[in-house]
């Protein structure tokens, strides 16, 4: 078999078979395939698409490229949930200890932020303590023990998607239906949960910035799950706007710490009660409207805040700091970003919130770059309120005031105004069975 074959064939609209993708991926795992043919075949599948069937092959070639986890040994149902990614989304740590109190097991392992998003790993290690890498014994007993452990993906899971990534992110391919859903599906297929719950974020903080778009890719990675033997359910939420108020590791953690305590803002509790409620209804604990009233009821009677404070002693954590958010790193600085104008927030760049927040130094330009986990915004103003000229519409966090000015500018280019209020738009768009 030759790469060149296999990208002609691409180019040219044919269909590739099993074994031409396998041995695609082979290729990318070992290193026998060079860059520039990689590249050459994500861009043809760029503009060709690809069938389910070459997507699933896709998947499965991309999850078998590395380790997998056994996780025959934890007892019970296991269910996981994924994010495509967006701004301000600390839903796994409302929704993992919800579900994890009601004896359903979460084994999560997550990721870290790139780019204008952040990841789960970098909010949990804003808690003084917290270890996200255990030994596969820890994790497992973790596991059987209280039901919930979040750790980073410490072992050597989809190797070639992380060669492919890399190489889709500097040839303008990441935006492609079968290269994402292969990408997230093959990580999440690499472990070894029963159900998974997908959370599609659309608008202008994701990838998927339309509707459509984002019902099409969770409708194929519904399928590539379902395909797999997994019991699966996908949402479409919305990102048009960040998903609370606190934007930053540490900040988030607080946020996340207060919907648990039932004082959350009204739209992170509405999403994570419909995804905890899914979890659980996939997990076989009833109707999904029955289990939304269970999870409301584990953050009335405390249960699911008992939860989080179990894992977090459990991964060496500072637990006190739940109780206490005053423990948590606080940043040096503070400024206060008023509003240059009277009217309606019309809409936010959701994206270009995430990046001021990185400029303040809570994300990551490179991979190996260091995160302040105190650093980021809190917004005081959303999409919709009206405001007065000089009323403050967001406090930012940072290190050094320095880093102020271009991350102000940076946010308020982001925000729009308007004389009219803006149309309400709903939390949750669709979801995919
Ligand atoms: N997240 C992933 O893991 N892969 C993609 O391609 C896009 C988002």
């Amino acid at each position: 078999m030759r790469m060149y074959d296999i990208i002609k064939k691409k180019r040219d609209g044919g269909e590739l078979t099993t074994e031409e993708i396998g041995f695609f991926i082979r290729g990318v795992t070992d290193g026998s395939i060079p860059d520039y043919q990689i590249s050459a075949l994500c861009m043809a599948i760029w503009f060709r698409g690809m069938t389910v069937r070459e997507t699933c092959d896709l998947t499965f070639a991309v999850r078998d490229s590395g380790e997998r986890v056994d996780f025959s040994s934890i007892r019970g149902v296991r269910v996981d949930k994924h994010s495509t990614g967006g701004v301000g989304d600390k839903t796994s740590l409302v929704v993992a200890p919800i579900v994890a109190s009601f004896g359903v097991k979460v084994a999560k392992m997550s990721g870290r932020g790139l780019g204008h998003t952040g990841g789960t790993v970098d909010k949990l290690e804003a808690i003084a303590g917290f270890r996200t890498t255990l030994s596969d014994e820890e994790f497992i007993r973790q596991v059987n023990e209280i039901g919930l452990t979040i750790v980073g993906q410490s072992k050597q899971f989809a190797p070639a998607d992380k060669k492919l990534y890399a190489l889709r992110d500097v040839t303008a391919t990441v935006d492609s239906m079968p290269l994402i859903a292969s990408s997230i599906m093959g990580k999440k297929l690499a472990a070894d949960d029963d159900c998974i719950v997908l959370d599609v974020k659309t608008g202008s903080g994701s990838f998927m910035k339309t509707v459509e778009d984002s019902r099409a890719l969770a409708r194929l990675m519904v399928d590539i799950g379902k395909n797999a033997g997994k019991k699966m359910v996908a949402l479409i939420t919305n990102m048009d706007m960040p998903l609370g108020n606190a934007i930053g590791n540490a900040l988030e953690v607080i946020e996340a710490v207060e919907t648990l305590k039932g004082r959350g803002p009204a739209d992170l509790t509405a999403v994570c009660l419909t995804l905890a409620g899914r979890m659980l209804s996939l997990a076989g604990m009833g109707a999904p409207e029955v289990c939304e009233e269970r999870a409301k009821r584990a953050i009335e009677d405390g249960s699911a805040l008992k939860k989080l404070m179990e894992t977090v002693a459990a991964q060496g954590g500072d637990a006190e700091c739940i109780a206490d958010p005053a423990r948590f790193p606080r940043a040096k600085y503070t400024r206060d970003v008023l509003s240059p104008h009277t009217g309606y927030i019309a809409h936010v760049d959701t994206e270009a919130y995430g990046l001021a927040s990185l400029a303040l130094g809570a994300g990551r330009n490179t991979a190996e770059d260091a995160i302040d986990y105190s650093a980021g915004i809190m917004l005081g103003k959303k999409t919709g309120d009206f405001v007065q000229q000089g009323e403050k519409i967001a406090t930012m966090y940072a290190d050094s005031p320095d880093l102020f000015a271009a991350a102000e500018a940076r946010f308020l280019g982001a925000t729009q105004f308007s004389e009219e209020k803006p149309e309400a738009e709903p939390l949750v768009y669709d979801i995919i069975e």
